[in-house]
């Protein structure tokens, strides 16, 4: 199995260009489903999980046709099997994403239920209550979801919390009812807004991304469209801490800092020099950071999906910061990690206590999911000596050409068996 090995104390410096969203790549994919006219898709990252949704798809009848480097058009007019077989769900809890536009355009599904995962249990109550209030019968039978519905009917649904990926699921089951559809207390998440663009461009009618509260007129049928992924906010995010943490200086390119204040606002608190233009964020770390305390919670607010990075950052700061994970129930798994290099952290429940020390020390260390790999890979960067980062297949899902990008800046990575 693949490792990467790290020296670290280079400072990064240079440009590199970010990739399109995984979290917006996943459901949009998806979306093809609800029309039997092409989806054609730009800006689609080369990632693991794209390929495990694309080969999810295609045994469902989609066809699915490489466009140049970063393109795709999806043509789901053979779709013939609405069914999520097990194998490849449990790689990915993205998979209850075809849940609802399989439901919409083909009035049955059948998906493989979510296990648990590594940061959580993840429940997707949501979603089938969601799909139960706009009238499908939906039972789970042998480990599946089973939904059907000769047509959905538009329903007023509130979530009992704020799901991302629930969000997505309604909104693509509501496009193809019969009426209105209200969802609030939505996800306001950027991704959540660019599937609604993509959607709303396929002819679908959404008032509302971006808000609490979506409406949305369901229509009897949707038709092809072109449309751009944005770029990765959580990726962008992961190369500016790399940045601060690295006493770095780098100008990150096809992005935008529209989707990361809460972000930058903890960077700039931390005392790096931020300067934003509408696709560029250029950052210039001081010579030490500043600790900066997070709390994760929805958009607009810290994502949790920058909480791992932020511990690895406050690791090596002046003074002490208290990080409060509010989202998932079990996303400190990277921190006994960074213990081993070195790093002095304090867990009690969803809240650990970083008090920064002057240096780490490379060691082996594992990946456990996705972020946490994120966060070891800048400590690695950050580490005196060599780092060996185990398990990195978790990298591989969210994160394209890490090695190659983080060469581009100036870093000793390389992946090693
Ligand atoms: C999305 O997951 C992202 N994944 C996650 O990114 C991200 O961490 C998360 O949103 C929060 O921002 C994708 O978009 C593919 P949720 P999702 O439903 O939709 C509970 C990454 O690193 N909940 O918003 O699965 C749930 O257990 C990944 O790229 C229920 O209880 O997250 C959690 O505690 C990791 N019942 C909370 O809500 C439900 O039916 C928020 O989860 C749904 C959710």
């Amino acid at each position: 199995m693949d490792k990467l090995l790290i020296q670290g104390g280079v400072p990064l410096s240079g440009d590199v260009a970010i990739s399109g969203a995984k979290n917006a790549a996943l459901p949009i994919l998806c979306a093809c489903l609800l029309t039997s006219e092409p989806l054609q898709l730009t800006n689609v990252p080369h990632l693991n999980d794209i390929a495990t949704m694309l080969r999810l798809i295609g045994q469902m009848g989609v066809e699915v046709t490489m466009d140049g480097n970063d393109g795709l058009i999806l043509d789901s007019r053979g779709l013939n099997n609405p069914l999520a077989p097990y194998e490849m769900v449990k790689t990915m809890r993205a998979s209850i994403l075809v849940l609802g536009a399989l439901v919409a355009r083909c009035g049955e599904a059948r998906v493989s239920l979510p296990g648990g995962c590594a940061i959580g249990a993840r429940p997707v109550d949501q979603h089938i209550k969601g799909l139960q209030a706009m009238g499908a019968e939906v039972g789970v039978e042998h480990g599946y979801v089973h939904a059907k519905a000769s047509r959905l009917k538009g329903a007023r649904i509130v979530t009992d919390m704020v799901t991302v990926t629930g969000t997505e699921n309604l909104m693509m089951a509501a496009v193809l009812a019969d009426g209105e559809t209200v969802i609030e207390n939505a996800a306001r998440e950027p991704e959540v807004v660019d599937l609604a663009n993509c959607l709303t461009a396929m002819g679908a009618h959404i008032v509302g991304a971006g808000t609490d509260l979506i409406v949305i007129q369901g229509v009897e049928r949707l038709h092809g469209a072109t449309h751009a992924i944005m770029p990765d906010r959580i990726e962008t995010g992961t190369y500016l801490c790399a940045a601060a943490a690295t006493g770095g200086s780098v100008r990150l390119t096809q992005t935008s800092a529209s989707y990361l204040d809460a972000v930058i606002d903890k960077l700039r608190e931390a005392g790096c020099e931020i300067a934003c233009t509408p696709n560029e964020i250029a950052l210039k770390a001081p010579a030490r950071l500043k600790a900066v305390s997070v709390r994760t919670e929805p958009y607009p607010a810290f994502p949790t999906d920058m909480q791992a990075q932020f511990m690895a950052i406050n690791s090596v700061a002046d003074g002490t910061a208290l990080i409060r994970e509010t989202i998932f129930e079990n996303r400190f798994m990277h921190a006994v990690e960074l213990i081993r290099l070195g790093a002095n952290i304090k867990l009690d429940g969803n809240n650990a206590v970083v008090t920064g020390v002057p240096r780490l020390d490379g060691a082996t260390v594992m990946a456990t999911d996705l972020r946490a790999s994120a966060s070891l890979v800048i400590a690695g960067l950050i580490a005196q000596g060599e780092t060996l980062i185990e398990r990195i297949y978790h990298l591989d899902r969210g994160y394209e050409r890490i090695e190659e990008k983080l060469a581009r800046l100036g870093a000793s990575v390389r992946r090693v068996r």
